[in-house]
């Protein structure tokens, strides 16, 4: 699973993003990067506001291409910081990549390639709901 995951080039396309990054606030640039399950490779920065609480991460931008560009399902990720090192993505954004997850997605992370399921354990998502709503 992992070999057919081409690292390298979500790497490159994180640090793309990365390099657009909207930070006057933190000066802490952000890039993350997916690869999709048609193929494709979806990518983010983050974006800041005067009002703090208003940013966005990377991980969000990311995800609106992914929606904007007809949806699916996230394979791979990778998050990166300004110089380009990997980075952990924070919790909310955690949950952000779950909702879109494939099965056994995996992250490059700090301690080597993960899956969705062991940076988000027991987590919450739309399964809850409709286990829920079906009663
Ligand atoms: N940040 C992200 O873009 N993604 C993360 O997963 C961690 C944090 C951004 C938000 C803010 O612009 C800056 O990093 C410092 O917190």
């Amino acid at each position: 699973m992992t070999s057919h995951v081409n690292w390298e080039a979500l790497r490159e396309a994180a640090s793309e993003a990365m390099r657009k990054a909207y930070v006057p606030y933190s000066k802490f640039p952000v890039g993350a990067a997916a690869l999709v399950d048609d193929g494709r490779i979806v990518s983010g920065c983050n974006i800041e506001n005067a009002s703090y609480g208003v940013t966005l991460c990377a991980e969000c931008s990311m995800t609106s291409e992914l929606i904007m560009g007809g949806g699916g399902r996230l394979v791979a990720f990778v998050c990166v910081d300004g110089d380009g090192a990997t980075l952990m993505p924070c919790g909310r954004c955690r949950q952000l990549l779950f909702e879109h997850s494939a099965e056994g997605m995996l992250l490059q992370t700090v301690s080597g390639i993960r899956t969705i399921d062991e940076v988000l354990p027991d987590a919450f998502g739309p399964r809850q709901l409709d286990e829920y709503n079906a009663k």
